[in-house]
């Protein structure tokens, strides 16, 4: 049997009820058939520092080879501040260090984000991939999932329980690994 389609999904926040790694195992349930979306939790990285790029810790060690091993990236961000969460720019940071040595570099990417107000992460998004440009990554365009007014479509138990919501997620995920497999061809053959 063919090793699955595996996207790596990393959620920008840290809250036990937080919505966004609400929306993220929405999109494990939601993954097409023969991807499988699997997650890596941001808890315990340390700040950024340069001074130890050269021997990060551990857990960034295993986030880089996480990144590379998987055939996509799926980001879902929180807003704070119209803008990117220092956690998931602090985790950006060290898996793109020491120079010479990015882990995202040339990773086809997918972005989604959930927010209590009504523009739904617009700016945090707009923000993140600004930064694709100089990690290399290869973002998708459409489908935006701006989930705006989060606490009306996840239920007390952190289900998407928005059908619309639901269908967007599935749109992005078939989205991406379609950009993937392109993107892969792509690779192929300007390396044969
Ligand atoms: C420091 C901070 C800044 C925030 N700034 C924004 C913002 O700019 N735009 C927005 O829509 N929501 C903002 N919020 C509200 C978040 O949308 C809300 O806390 C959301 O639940 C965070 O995502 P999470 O549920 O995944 O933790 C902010 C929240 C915090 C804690």
């Amino acid at each position: 049997m063919n090793n699955p389609f595996t996207i790596l999904g990393i959620a920008g926040s840290l809250r036990k009820g937080s919505y966004n790694r609400a929306a993220l195992r929405a999109a494990q349930a939601l993954a097409p058939e023969g991807t499988r979306v699997e997650t890596f939790d941001l808890d315990g990285i340390p700040p950024f520092n340069q001074d130890e790029e050269k021997q990060p810790p551990a857990k960034v060690t295993e986030l880089k080879a996480r990144i590379r091993s998987a055939d996509a990236i799926l980001f879902v961000t929180p807003e704070y501040n119209y803008s990117i969460p220092g956690v998931l720019k602090n985790a950006i940071d060290w898996a793109s260090r020491p120079y010479g040595d990015n882990a995202w570099d040339g990773k086809p990417v997918a972005v989604m984000g959930a927010s209590i107000g009504n523009v739904g992460t617009a700016r945090a998004q707009y923000h993140l991939r600004q930064v694709f440009v100089f990690l290399n990554m290869h973002p998708i365009n459409q489908p935006e999932v701006m989930i705006g007014n989060a606490a009306e479509r996840f239920d007390a138990e952190g289900n998407l329980v928005d059908e619309n919501t639901r269908k967007h997620i599935r749109r992005l995920l078939e989205a991406l690994v379609s950009w993937a497999r392109r993107h892969e061809k792509g690779s192929q053959a300007t390396s044969a």
